[in-house]
């Protein structure tokens, strides 16, 4: 740990990246109003008209934890910008992270500390694989699966995913009291081709918000290496998975001999809100694997590490848990708030991160024009659901990280329709 002893701290917490079991929650902000015009925000520049409230990229409208933004000031207070080496704390960090968030075993020799965001990381696997056989991701999924196959020019299958009947019994269910815990997406099984190279997974779901249950990857795992594919798991939602529900970190819930077979994929971008601070980490087992994406990487010009990003990911991994606890509190009673007013329109229950997936028929909106339905009723920007490949025609996809007085009147526009 190297925050130094003066640093004020609001946890006796030993480790500041554990769960915070204080009963007082510090106050971060969440509940008041945080305008960010002037910042160059993606998200808010496609809100055309004055009123009208940015619902549909996965960023936060939140304000990010204190430590980070004081580190990154702190660091530009020195006035030397060249190259920098890896931060020599960051397997560790990424391990104890892992140990005390998520109550897994990390090796720090399996974490490769990337400095670009998931998305790139994403891209960088598949050129370090160098598939033949066709890619394969359950669909529908972030958009970015389907988007970097075909600039990559790589074959893809996308594998419908199962909406579970009411009555399918979730063997992994959260205690979630708004919506029924089987309610949602199941994985698909049986549909792998043969042979795939790569299986992508959104774990958690995105757009739906999904916490697959443990033994639903397992199984995948085992798929995908009979189909001989290497299995990557993109869980840059994983942190944010809602109490009540536990993240299977698929490197250490496939079994082990499958492990060599398998990487997880994470960054600090969607968890702490600093996505435009691009950075990501891998957790690869297999040494062979670890060794190619490095060289494939140098061969791009990247080294592990980068300045910024280092600065960001080690502030935020050392000292974001306690900001974590608090925004994960506001997201599940948003979360509850939002599913409660419109219940049977939402397709997959939320169980991480702050997405909703909506049906636009069971809304009252027209299937084939439901953003633009949205944006004129109630002057809501949400996501389109055809984006996000078969399976999203007519949903719409709702990012809810709002500060309360947004919230408030997002659920106010939204009892109108
Ligand atoms: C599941 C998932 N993976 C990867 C990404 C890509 O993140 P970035 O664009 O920051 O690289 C996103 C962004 O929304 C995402 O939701």
């Amino acid at each position: 740990m190297d925050r130094s002893p003066s640093t004020p701290h609001r946890t006796p917490d030993p480790d500041p990246a554990a769960p915070h079991t204080s009963t007082a929650t510090p106050d971060f902000g969440f509940g008041r109003p945080f305008d960010r015009s002037g910042t160059g925000s993606s998200k808010w520049a496609r809100a055309s008209a004055p009123g009208m409230i940015a619902m549909g990229l996965a960023d936060m409208d939140l304000p990010g934890p204190p430590a980070v933004a004081e580190a990154l000031a702190r660091r530009a207070r020195h006035r030397a910008y060249g190259y920098t080496v890896c931060d020599p704390a960051g397997r560790e960090l990424v391990t104890r992270w892992y140990r005390t968030r998520h109550g897994v075993a990390i090796d720090p020799d399996w974490v490769l500390l990337l400095p670009f965001g998931p998305r790139t990381a994403v891209r960088l696997l598949l050129e370090a694989v160098r598939p033949e056989a066709p890619v394969a991701f359950p669909a529908p999924e972030w958009g970015g699966f389907a988007q970097v196959c075909r600039a990559a020019g790589l074959p893809y299958r996308e594998l419908p995913l199962d909406l579970a009947p009411a009555l399918y019994v979730d063997p992994d269910p959260g205690p979630g009291p708004d919506l029924a815990p089987g309610h949602g997406y199941r994985l698909p099984s049986g549909l792998l081709p043969r042979p795939t190279s790569v299986v992508l997974l959104s774990s958690p779901h995105n757009p739906s918000g999904r916490v697959w249950p443990a033994a639903g990857i397992r199984a995948l795992a085992e798929e995908a290496a009979e189909a001989g594919a290497l299995l990557v798991s993109d869980e840059v939602h994983g942190d944010l998975t809602h109490p009540g529900h536990t993240h299977p970190v698929a490197v250490t819930t496939v079994d082990e001999r499958l492990r060599p077979r398998t990487v997880t994929l994470n960054s600090v971008g969607k968890t702490f809100n600093t996505s435009g601070l691009p950075s990501s980490f891998a957790l690869v087992p297999d040494p062979a694997l670890r060794a190619r994406l490095v060289d494939t990487m140098a061969g791009f010009g990247f080294w592990e590490g980068g300045l910024v990003e280092q600065a960001v990911q080690h502030a935020a991994l050392s000292e974001g848990g306690p900001w974590l606890d608090a925004l994960l509190a506001h997201l599940t009673a948003a979360r509850t708030r939002l599913t409660g007013l419109l219940g049977p329109a939402v397709r997959s229950a939320p169980q991480a991160s702050y997405l909703l997936w909506l049906d636009a028929a069971a809304l009252g909106l027209p299937p084939a024009a439901a953003r633009r339905a949205l944006l004129d009723r109630c002057g809501l920007e949400a996501s389109d659901g055809a984006d996000f490949g078969p399976g999203g025609h007519g949903a719409l996809r709702l990012n809810y990280a709002l500060p309360q007085p947004l919230l408030d009147t997002v659920l106010e526009r939204l009892a109108r329709l």
